[in-house]
């Protein structure tokens, strides 16, 4: 089990460093994968090796160019730099709100396996899409959209998270059959078996029947994930998975 914090733009550099103070002495695994993917700003909070032993730093976003006139941007150097091995690449935030599309996931995935960042790629369906009956061709093009030119050994290490969009951020999560469907379509259409999260209003008492799913590996989760405690629990039912 892959479990995956994304907070988003919350926590100053002093609340993530709190929230670590909290966390790290009550935190245990042997059978999942913890990331944290904290606002960049924050990520020197992490460099202490208590906590890198423990958990892997995760980024929210990263531009493909190595260098260069990029206001605002991060490369993948600049992540490595801080210890970062993983990258949420393609959220729906990011797509809507930044207006990223397919080719830019492409390349921002490309560029992550290259500097050996494992890329974390969402992809997910509007309320409309799920209503009109076009989620499948919709995940289906934004992952041949995403993978497009990427070789067969590179796609093995490509971590994908399913987010319908009407369920991220709302406390309306996907009911358990419905996600597992479409991420067995995810493995389906990569034909290899994929890490493949679900993420969308995953909160500590949903978690448990979302993980039991035979497709679902893992949970990508925002809101719940800013509490310690409720963020650790969510972890304790992925150990026991
Ligand atoms: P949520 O966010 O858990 O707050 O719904 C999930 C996400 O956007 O990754």
């Amino acid at each position: 089990m892959l479990v995956v914090a994304n907070w988003k733009m919350n926590k100053t550099a002093s609340e993530a460093k709190e929230f670590l103070d909290k966390f790290i002495p009550k935190f245990n695994v042997k059978n999942s994968k913890v990331v944290i993917c904290p606002p960049s700003v924050d990520m020197f909070e992490f460099e202490n090796s208590e906590v890198l032993n423990k958990i892997g730093l995760g980024a929210q976003n990263l531009f493909y160019k190595d260098k260069g006139s990029f206001t605002g941007e991060t490369s993948v150097e600049m992540l490595k730099d801080l210890k970062v091995s993983y990258a949420i690449i393609g959220h729906s935030e990011r797509r809507n709100i930044f207006a990223e599309t397919d080719s830019d996931v492409n390349k921002k995935i490309k560029a992550s396996l290259n500097g050996e960042i494992t890329p974390i790629v969402c992809v997910g369906e509007t309320l409309a899409e799920r209503g009109n009956g076009t989620t499948k061709q919709v995940i289906k093009n934004q992952i041949l959209g995403a993978i497009y030119g990427i070789n067969s050994s590179n796609i093995e290490k490509v971590v994908f998270a399913y987010e319908p969009i009407w369920a991220i951020g709302t406390g309306k999560a996907i009911n358990p059959e419905q996600a597992d469907e479409i991420c067995g379509l995810i493995k389906e259409i990569i034909n290899k078996d994929v890490t493949v999260l679900y993420g969308g209003s995953v909160n500590d008492k949903n978690c448990k029947q979302l993980f039991a799913k035979k497709n679902i590996n893992g949970a990508l989760i925002g809101g719940a994930s800013l509490d310690a405690d409720k963020f650790l629990k969510i972890i304790s039912e992925a150990e026991n998975e």
